[in-house]
């Protein structure tokens, strides 16, 4: 007996095909065809209520009708009879669906009440259900050999698993990764993910021993929280390689506050990507250079990497990629480069990247790569060749092969001009070396080795939970939306931050001109004052902000002052807000915002006025550990000069971690809140802390 309900899926016993069709080029004739080609090692029942038979296997009128149990059901009848075919598994006792038909959700109006329907049946039966609306499931295992899909190339066995949101594309992967040889465990189109999510398979295949690298092609990333803590399970054990398509949303709607503003670029992916050790491709081709370097290679142990080439033009090409994505050049020992001149044709150049020029021979070129892969300071090895006519490149690529078997160091190469039909290709690729069109790609590949293995060796860090007055931010976010209002006043946004702990400046409102000298006293001079009104949105504009004030007399008529001011402007006043006077710190903005796509994001920046000019931003999404909020703040180009430049102290980065932190809590408390905006946030000296200055909190609006 098996407990975990994708077994059903994913090595059933027995599958009953509703809907196998007896006319060819039919999705469910098509699939059973498939089944029977990649031979099954199950038991195939076809269920069609006209056919006694189809491709010769004996069919049935209904589910109900099979006399054993079936363990999965693919449901390939028209849409109006679906329902009914999915409730006859049910009763049936079907474990798995994998619905096939289109016509739910993703088509609106009534598809969307069908899906639930399709949904309860699934509950009320207790089935597990892949789709609707997809293209099918494979397992290669040679106990299971199941290919239930319509796809007309069936796969190569192989270690990478392939979950994808587009059915459409996972076709077009599984046809490149048999051009390229490469082979699959399983293969997974998620179609609508009524049921089965993005998250639920790389939870299941994080301990699959047969899937050593996962393929996605993500369109969203569905519970974005779910995402983040099983992505990063996840991808500790194996290198999960995603192409996302589909730039974030934020950024089509009008920004009610700096940090919204700033949401809507594709750093916010990145972000997700950089968070949970998710590598992310740019297209298939991408797709295929990285998974092919993983599938090959061992990961490299740092990032200093030798070239060998015949040609210095590709290899400086190489270089550029190499150090763009953060790797660097290896500096060889002068002991290599003496060994080197040894041997090399005098035209060589032996610093890396080394050339030997076409003059050099198929030993020098193997002498070379063994020189280079001995030296201590190379961590990895680029091997490129544009092969001269006279050369026959299978030579030169069991030259790399065997010099690579040699040492424990990753190598790749580039045949320039040589494509995957080239011997060469074959050659090497079988005794595992990856080989690409162009130098670039290569680099690209290992730079994205070199970035996983840093990411398995971080440190993850831990979320905590602070106690916070969870009961009051509630309060304030319910009276806001009972009054239909979209955003918070200042002060109430002030309330919510130091409900959660979050330091603002301390401030008192008053009604009158006589109740500020005590307010003043209770703060402590300096303060800063400023009028308060439902008038009163831009404050500096209308000269109703007085900073700095340091006597009771300075404030007294400054308020005289900015009440005859606005009076004459006919702008109504409702009394005083007074606010601690926060000096000699950095300016920081800490904030969030909800993306449609991600979920909610925090952000972290030098703060102030010129926010979206500098874009000097960090993204992190919720929940966030302590590790991933010192990552944030320390990514910022300016980190630096939070740390003190030119001899001044260092603020008080321990505090905006913790900041960052109460901010992801509340951010995960509360759907309720679209944009947080705490700006300017007064990075103070070290064990002096930091005070929010500024707030805005939006609330969402109403779908
Ligand atoms: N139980 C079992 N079989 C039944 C049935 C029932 N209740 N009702 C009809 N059938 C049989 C039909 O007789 C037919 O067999 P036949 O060709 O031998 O007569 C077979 O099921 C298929 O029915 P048909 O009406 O021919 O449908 P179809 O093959 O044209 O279309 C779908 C069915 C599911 C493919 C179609 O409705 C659909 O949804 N297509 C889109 C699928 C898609 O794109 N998915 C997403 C991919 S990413």
């Amino acid at each position: 007996m098996t407990t975990d309900p994708l077994d059903a899926i994913f090595s059933p016993s027995s599958i009953a095909i509703v809907g196998a069709s007896r006319s060819r080029g039919k999705i469910g004739y098509e699939i059973l065809h498939n089944l029977i080609l990649n031979e099954y090692q199950g038991t195939i029942y076809p269920v069609n209520p006209k056919a006694r038979s189809v491709h010769g296997i004996p069919a049935y009128p209904s589910v109900l009708a099979i006399p054993d149990s079936v363990d999965l059901a693919i449901i390939t009848v028209p849409v109006e009879v679906a329902l009914a075919a999915v409730e006859e598994c049910g009763k049936k006792g079907v474990r798995g669906l994998v619905v096939i038909t289109s016509g739910f959700r993703e088509v609106g109006g009534p598809g969307i009440e069908r899906e639930e329907r399709l949904l309860v049946l699934c509950r009320q039966y207790g089935m597990t259900m892949i789709g609707p609306n997809c293209m099918g499931v494979i397992n290669t295992h040679p106990d299971v050999q199941m290919d239930a899909t319509f796809a007309p190339t069936p796969p190569l066995r192989g270690g990478m698993s392939l979950v994808t949101q587009s059915g459409a594309l996972g076709v077009a992967i599984l046809d490149h990764a048999k051009s390229l040889g490469v082979g699959f465990a399983k293969f997974c189109s998620l179609g609508n993910k009524a049921q089965v999510s993005l998250n639920d398979l790389l939870a299941a295949w994080k301990d699959d021993p047969e899937t050593r690298i996962i393929l996605a092609y993500i369109e969203n990333f569905g519970n974005p929280k779910n995402f983040v803590r099983i992505a990063r399970e996840t991808t500790k054990r194996k290198p999960v390689i995603a192409m996302k398509s589909g730039r974030s949303e934020a950024g089509g709607r009008a920004a009610a506050s700096h940090t919204g503003s700033l949401g809507g670029s594709d750093l916010a992916a990145e972000a997700v990507f950089n968070q949970t050790g998710v590598l992310r491709a740019n297209s298939i081709e991408e797709l295929f250079d990285y998974a092919m370097a993983f599938s090959l290679q061992q990961l490299p142990r740092g990032n200093r990497v030798a070239v060998v080439s015949d040609a210095g033009g590709p290899a400086i090409m190489c270089v550029d990629e190499l150090v763009a994505n953060g790797l660097h050049l290896a500096e060889l020992s002068p002991a290599t480069i003496r060994l080197m001149e040894t041997w090399a044709p005098p035209e060589a150049s032996l610093r890396n990247p080394i050339d030997l020029t076409p003059q050099g021979s198929l030993d020098d070129y193997r002498n070379a790569l063994d020189a280079v892969l001995s030296d201590d300071g190379v961590d990895a090895c680029i091997a490129i060749y544009v092969p001269p006519v006279r050369v026959d490149e299978v030579e030169v690529a069991r030259i790399v092969w065997q010099t690579a078997e040699k040492h424990h160091k990753p190598v790749l190469t580039n045949f320039l001009g040589r494509t995957e039909e080239s011997p060469g290709f074959a050659e090497l690729v079988s005794h595992g070396i990856p080989s690409y069109l162009f130098p670039e790609s290569a680099a690209r590949a290992l730079a994205a080795m070199y970035r996983y293995a840093r990411y398995r060796e971080r440190e993850e860090g831990k979320t905590r939970i602070f106690e916070v007055d969870r009961a009051r931010a509630a309060e304030i976010l319910r009276r806001a939306q009972a009054e239909g209002r979209p955003r918070l006043a200042e002060t109430e946004a002030m309330e919510f931050l130091e409900a959660y702990g979050i330091r603002t400046a301390k401030s008192r409102i008053v009604a009158s001109r006589s109740e500020l000298p005590d307010a003043a006293r209770e703060i402590g001079y300096p303060v800063a004052l400023k009028a308060v009104g439902s008038q009163l949105v831009h404050k500096t504009d209308l000269k109703a902000v007085l900073l700095d004030v340091r006597t009771e007399r300075e404030l007294l008529d400054g308020a005289q002052k900015m009440e005859r001011g606005l009076k004459a402007r006919g702008v109504a006043l409702d009394g005083f807000l007074i606010q601690e006077y926060v000096v000699d710190g950095k300016e920081v903005i800490l904030g969030m915002t909800r993306d449609k796509v991600y979920g909610p994001f925090l952000v972290f920046g030098l703060g102030g006025i010129y926010v979206e000019y500098l874009q000097d931003v960090a993204f992190g999404l919720p929940p966030l550990t302590d590790q991933d909020a010192s990552r944030m703040i320390e990514s910022i180009r300016t980190y630096p000069l939070l740390t003190g430049v030119r001899g001044e102290a260092p603020c008080d980065v321990d505090a905006l971690r913790e900041a960052l932190l109460r901010l992801a809590q509340a951010v995960l408390d509360f759907d309720a809140i679209q944009e947080m905006d705490l700006n300017p946030v007064i990075a103070l000296e070290k064990g002096k802390g930091y005070r929010a200055v500024d707030a805005r909190i939006i609330l969402v609006g109403p779908s």
